[in-house]
């Protein structure tokens, strides 16, 4: 091997002693190697000058040192590359002894449980779900549900005005009248929604929430009312649930119901829940006034509906056992978490 040949071997042999990366290498590398650049390549290069009868010579010793060069620097560039990897295996390790930082998992407010059970039972008998507005005008809450100024019975729902014409909605039923207005029979609607009352006590609070039902159809009688009900009662206090009729007013129904089911805490025998009757009150219902179908348009001669409305915190607290509304609104994670279906 020439003198220069030699220098250039020295010259990577003291080089690379400097080299602290696979990086550093891969550049150190290029500066002997690269084909055009690098000062082996650029020996390969010069070959064209080199005098015929030494070229055969010097052609040797230039591919020996590129073959001893590639072979020193990709051994060192894999022993950098393995200590590259074994630092960082080293940086990321991860102690898998540690106790996992666990993932909360949050669940449903019970009202939207309740609301969605009661959805899914009644779309399940092909109801479709309309949403009114909460505030609303006198007429569509209280007049057109056969409930006019001055008319007694709106002294059982304690308003908030908003002017003389419009209020927060008391009850849901206001959406039955947009839905006859707007759809003609056969009409079968749920509407679920909130309501606002100037009441607030252990078991009544200022807003709270129902689920309106309302079907109209020819031949629609109470019978029809029952059978619905018998059904909701099953899927969401329990299978043997029954239900039960009692004579009751609403200015929007003829005849008007409240619709107890049998206590599903004692089966009927009498306890604390149902204060010993084996009944529990759980929702209004009747057969729609002909005046209300009437001031919707329908001719109450040739259709006849049932309407029924369902208070959703009731039905929760019934549900899971609460006896004070405001813990449905308090929003208490320590309360909220026993209250899931899972
Ligand atoms: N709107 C009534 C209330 O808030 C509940 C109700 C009773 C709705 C009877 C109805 C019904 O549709 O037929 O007290």
């Amino acid at each position: 091997m020439n003198a220069n040949l030699e220098q250039i071997k020295a010259e990577i042999l003291a080089g690379a002693e400097e080299l602290t990366s696979s990086k550093e290498v891969y550049e150190f590398k290029k500066k002997f190697l690269d084909g055009k650049t690098g000062k082996i390549g650029l020996l390969m290069r010069e070959m064209k000058n080199i005098a015929p009868e030494e070229r055969a010579a010097y052609g040797k010793g230039v591919n020996e040192l590129k073959e001893w060069a590639l072979e020193f620097l990709g051994g060192l560039d894999e022993k950098m590359k393995a200590k590259e990897l074994q630092d960082r295996y080293e940086a990321e390790k991860i102690d898998i002894s540690l106790p996992a930082v666990t993932v909360k998992e949050g669940n449903l407010h019970p009202i939207t449980l309740v609301r969605n059970q009661i959805i899914d039972i009644f779309a399940g008998m092909g109801f479709e779900i309309f949403e009114g507005t909460e505030i609303e005008t006198d007429y569509y809450n209280f007049t057109a549900l056969n409930t006019p100024q001055d008319h007694p019975a709106r002294d059982m729902q304690d308003t908030f005005y908003l002017s003389p014409e419009f209020l927060l909605r008391t009850q849901t039923s206001a959406g039955q009248i947009h839905v006859m207005e707007n759809k003609k029979p056969p009409i079968k609607i749920l509407s679920p929604g909130k309501v606002f009352r100037s009441d607030d006590d252990a078991t009544h609070s200022p807003m709270f929430t129902q689920m309106e039902g309302l079907v109209v159809d020819k031949g629609i009688t109470l019978c029809d009312l029952q059978g619905m009900l018998d059904e909701f009662v099953k899927k969401i206090y329990g299978e043997g649930t029954k239900t039960r009729l009692r004579p009751s007013y609403f200015p929007f129904t003829e005849p008007s119901v409240e619709v107890d089911c049998s206590c599903f805490e004692c089966g009927g025998k009498g306890c604390k829940l149902c204060k010993g009757t084996g009944w529990i009150e759980i929702l209004g219902a009747g057969i729609v006034n002909n005046k209300v179908l009437e001031n919707c348009g329908i001719d109450s001669n040739e259709y006849s509906g049932l309407a029924f409305g369902i208070g959703i915190e009731r039905t929760a607290m019934l549900k899971y056992g609460i006896n004070n509304i405001k813990l449905l609104f308090e929003s208490d994670i320590k309360v909220l978490n026993q209250l899931n279906d899972k």
